[in-house]
């Protein structure tokens, strides 16, 4: 009997958490409730990476050197980049293992990446069409809500 109830409120936690452990990879990665100022500010020169993708870690020190941005310059007021740096870092690391290592806070280094990707020709992420690992939402044409499933990927010519 005791063994019972702890199983109902194990799962009764799970469902005030929002999941249920076997659906929990398909469910899209980018939270329901985005910050306004994260669209707003980080979706203008690639899309909006869903922050489950990169550690907290990671997030910190993307958010901590904005003027010096994988060669560009996206700094933002101190109070804007307060804020979406405590989101990021609230939502961050729970694809898979990501929390292992992305060199150069980049999600297209992480080893999942690399290895989920290993079958795409160099010459493709080149295309005019595409412009880049980075650019997730090229291939994934439901990657606005984080959902990189299989049957919604479509590399263009
Ligand atoms: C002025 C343009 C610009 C803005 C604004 C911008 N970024 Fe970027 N971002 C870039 C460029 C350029 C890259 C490198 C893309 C590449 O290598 O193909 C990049 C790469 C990234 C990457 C790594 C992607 C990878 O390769 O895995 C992350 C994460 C990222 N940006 C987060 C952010 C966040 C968070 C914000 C908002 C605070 C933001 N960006 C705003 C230009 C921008
Ligand atoms: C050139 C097109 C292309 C781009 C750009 C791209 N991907 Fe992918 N992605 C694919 C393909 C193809 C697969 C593998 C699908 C398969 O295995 O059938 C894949 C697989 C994945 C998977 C695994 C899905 C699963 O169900 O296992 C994830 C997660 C993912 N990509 C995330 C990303 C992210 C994040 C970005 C951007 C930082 C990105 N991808 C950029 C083409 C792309």
């Amino acid at each position: 009997m005791k063994k019972i109830i702890s199983s109902v409120r194990l799962s009764a936690a799970l469902l005030v958490l929002g999941m249920s452990l076997p659906s929990m990879a398909d469910k899209p990665l980018m939270p329901s409730n985005v910050l306004t100022a994260y669209q707003t500010e980080c979706a203008s020169c690639h899309m909006a990476y869903p922050p489950a993708l990169l550690s907290k870690s990671a997030w910190q020190k993307i958010m901590g050197g904005l003027d010096r941005h994988y060669g560009a310059d996206a700094s933002i007021d101190t109070i804007t980049q307060r804020q979406i740096g405590i989101w990021l870092q609230t939502q961050a690391g729970t694809y898979k293992r990501v929390e292992v290592s992305s060199p150069g806070e980049r999600i297209t280094t992480t080893q999942w990446f690399e290895k989920k990707h290993r079958k795409i020709d160099k010459s493709v992420w080149s295309r005019q069409s595409i412009k880049g690992k980075a650019q997730c939402q090229a291939c994934h044409t439901s990657a606005d809500i984080g959902d990189f499933e299989d049957e919604r990927v479509r590399i263009p010519k």
